[in-house]
């Protein structure tokens, strides 16, 4: 069977950006910079998405493209015992969407809300009985579904065709409401918060590290780095695209949209004296009461949830796509069968989940309930894992010289700096991460 491919390399390049761009961006990125220094933060991450997360994301690329195949095969024909790298992101992939999707249907719910009249309850409260209820598990189905209608399409037809379309739209729907948002009297402070260098925030060697590596973190988060989805989406690519070039493409857009998303909610927030905070609290309890005062807000709160939804979508797909890729071609299925399949297995795994937070709160594992421990198994154990497998099965078994020519490193000192990286300054700061956040600082 001939492999599907992308149409163009803008077309591959705004799928990667989608996978990369999600509420990363928009609950957690401005939130972890107003708090961590500001601008110091922002500057300090711009220097560590350059230096760390672009040779990350450029050999994951390189190993799909060289292969043209699953994460688990990928990582195993380049060195035959290391197909379990492949098997992190494949794992982490499936664990990821059994929260995102719950998150997805939420915004589906928001959204749907505001189309119909809107929030006009004391939005903390609405979203805490909201969220109890059995309600999330029938939203979470929802959005499950319209991922899997998307991914049944493939690749060019389906996944880079809504990339496409809703990158551009959420670029859009992102600058009208900064707009809005820079209006605002009182706006200002947010921006302040956002932008302006704290240096209070880093007064001892102790601060320094704290906030390194919480930037180190969020890098990976947000370019979708050690799952396995720029594994797949490369082995799509054909030999024209340059890697190098898309690596950086997709890290810019990564990293403006972050920048965006702070001059979105801040100012808004800051105008109507609302606590900022980080995740679902910003969207679902922040921004309502935002809209809530805001003359036109229901218009407002739909533009904002559409913008939220096309942003989580376009990154479930990507985390969808390495479990459909694996059962195709591991098992022979067709795309089909194999979206079926794995949209069925998510749902039986994320209708828990999305009961944690109500009739199943009382199920814990090492102390957390289960949302909190797919959490947990995501972003502090299988994604460092996999990122640090793809650093050393690039830096000491498959080998430099080959993932440079593969990626289009032409240049003597390119070779060198992507040498040092991937060998030595990646794998140090991945264990560096991976050792924080378990035994703390
Ligand atoms: N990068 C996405 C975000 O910022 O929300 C989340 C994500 C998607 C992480 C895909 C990992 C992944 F493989």
């Amino acid at each position: 069977m001939k492999k599907d491919k992308w149409s163009s390399e803008t077309g591959f390049i705004l799928a990667a950006a989608g996978s990369a761009v999600g509420l990363g961006n928009i609950w957690k990125f401005p939130y972890i910079a107003g708090q961590n220094g500001g601008a110091v933060f922002i500057i300090m991450y711009f220097i560590l998405l350059l230096l760390l997360g672009v040779p990350v994301l450029l050999s994951e690329m390189a190993i799909g493209r060289k292969t043209g195949k699953n994460p688990i095969d990928a990582c195993r024909a380049l060195h035959r015992k290391c197909g379990f790298i492949g098997g992190f992101g494949i794992l982490g992939a499936f664990v990821i969407l059994s929260y995102y999707c719950i998150i997805g249907g939420w915004i589906i719910k928001y959204l749907l809300m505001y189309m119909t009249g809107g929030v006009k309850d004391n939005s903390a409260a609405l979203f805490e009985r909201f969220t109890t209820g059995f309600s999330p598990v029938i939203y979470g189905i929802i959005f499950t579904l319209l991922c899997t209608l998307i991914v049944i399409k493939g690749i060019s037809g389906g996944i880079e065709k809504i990339s496409r379309l809703f990158m551009p739209a959420l670029f859009v729907m992102m600058i009208v409401l900064i707009i809005k948002s820079l209006s605002l009297k009182g706006g200002g402070e947010g921006v302040k918060f956002f932008l302006l260098p704290d240096f209070t925030a880093i007064e001892s060697a102790g601060d320094f590290l704290n906030i390194l590596v919480s930037a180190m973190g969020q890098v990976f988060f947000s370019l979708s780095l050690g799952m396995g989805t720029l594994i797949t989406y490369g082995a799509y690519l054909d030999r024209k695209t340059s890697l190098k070039k898309a690596a950086f493409y997709i890290s810019l857009i990564d990293f403006v949209i972050a920048v965006l998303a702070g001059l979105m909610v801040l100012p808004a927030v800051f105008a109507y004296d609302i606590v900022p905070q980080a995740g679902s609290g910003m969207v679902f309890i922040a921004m309502p009461q935002v809209f809530a005062g805001l003359t036109g807000g229901n218009l407002f709160g739909i533009i904002f949830f559409l913008l939220v939804l096309f942003a989580a979508v376009t990154s479930a797909i990507s985390l969808f796509e390495v479990l459909i890729s694996f059962l195709i071609e591991r098992f022979k299925l067709k795309r089909l069968a194999s979206s079926v399949i794995c949209s069925a297995a998510v749902t039986a795994v994320s209708v828990p989940v999305a009961l944690s937070f109500g009739s199943l709160s009382n199920i814990r594992i090492m102390g957390m309930d289960l949302f909190e421990f797919m959490n947990f198994l995501s972003d502090k154990l299988l994604m460092p894992l996999g990122a640090l497998g793809i650093s050393v099965l690039c830096g000491y078994l498959w080998g430099t010289e080959e993932v440079s020519e593969e990626a289009g490193l032409k240049k003597s000192w390119d070779k060198k700096l992507y040498r040092s990286i991937i060998r030595y300054a990646a794998p140090v700061m991945i264990a560096v991460i991976f050792i924080t956040s378990f035994i703390g600082l």
